[in-house]
């Protein structure tokens, strides 16, 4: 296990992931009852981007640097940069502390979710468990396990909540990793049929990636809601883009994200290259 997110935090896969996974939330947070959101690959919570492994790709100028530069954001981009906000304002002690730390996903949900949801947050590679671990001491909301996600998602589904959200998020440094959840899947679906799941993946190859559907329209019988967004053409064995399937998408999610897609693509794209879709495919 060579990959380390602290050198991609921020980067434009990061903020489209982000911004979704803050769509997901505020659209089940529509709703009182409680909901239970569980992190399989959650990182170390938050990034700083003033580190050695940031500051070596710089992947954040693409990516939040250009995003919180935007005047006038739609309203779901506020709502995720309140959190990036909120966690610089929190670690400097500032009340309007200019860019420096980047929310992961875990933090992300710690900040949009209420009193009585609850996080669950998986990470295996030790370091990063670590620093994860300490992000969330004491606070009563979030569970976090040092264990494979894939395991993770056999040891806490279902949870007692009827609702929540899965985030599938893996490095794919493997090229066998869009097998290895496509196979995990059925049975995290039979275990909890009511949950949202949410799996990222990088676009780079056109081939992997109609592939990676392919087996899963073969083994779950649910419509996929697929969104993509790409800021470079189709260039080869280069990362193009990123998208996220979604099982079980919540109540006006749809609506949702196809009003900010747009804006979120004319604000990361280099000159306008690449494209955005989102859809229902049954
Ligand atoms: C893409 S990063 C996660 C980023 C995070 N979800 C976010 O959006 O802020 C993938 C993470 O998975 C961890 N990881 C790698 N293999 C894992 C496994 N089998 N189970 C759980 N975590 C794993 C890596 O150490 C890394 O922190």
């Amino acid at each position: 296990m060579n990959y380390r997110h602290s050198y991609h935090a921020g980067s434009f896969t990061d903020v489209v992931k982000h911004v979704i996974l803050t769509a997901l939330i505020t659209s089940i947070s529509r709703k009182d009852s409680s909901f239970c959101y569980i992190d399989t690959h959650a990182g170390t919570g938050y990034y700083d981007l003033f580190s050695e492994f940031a500051k070596k790709t710089r992947e954040y100028e693409g990516g939040i640097e250009k995003i919180i530069q935007q005047e006038n954001p739609p309203p779901l981009v506020k709502d995720y940069l309140d959190c990036v906000h909120k966690i610089n304002n929190q670690l400097t002690g500032a009340k309007f502390a200019s860019l420096r730390y980047y929310p992961g996903s875990p933090m992300i949900a710690r900040y949009l979710a209420r009193p009585h949801d609850r996080i669950i947050a998986c990470e295996l590679q030790p370091q990063e468990y670590q620093a994860l671990k300490t992000a969330f001491a004491g606070d009563k909301q979030v569970a976090v396990h040092h264990t494979d996600g894939f395991l993770g998602l056999k040891a806490f589904l279902p949870p007692r909540e009827r609702r929540g959200i899965v985030l599938i998020d893996p490095p794919y440094e493997n090229p066998d990793e869009f097998t290895r959840i496509a196979r995990s899947l059925p049975t995290a679906i039979k275990r909890w049929s009511t949950g949202i799941y949410a799996i990222w993946y990088p676009i780079k190859e056109k081939n992997q990636v109609d592939r990676f559907y392919r087996i899963l329209k073969e083994t779950i019988a649910l419509p996929i809601f697929s969104i993509e967004l790409t800021i470079y053409p189709d260039l080869p064995n280069h990362l193009n883009g990123c998208g996220m399937v979604i099982f079980n998408p919540p109540w006006q999610f749809d609506a949702l994200i196809k009003k900010t897609l747009p804006w979120l693509w004319k604000s990361l794209t280099i000159n306008g290259q690449g494209s955005y879709q989102a859809n229902l495919i049954k």
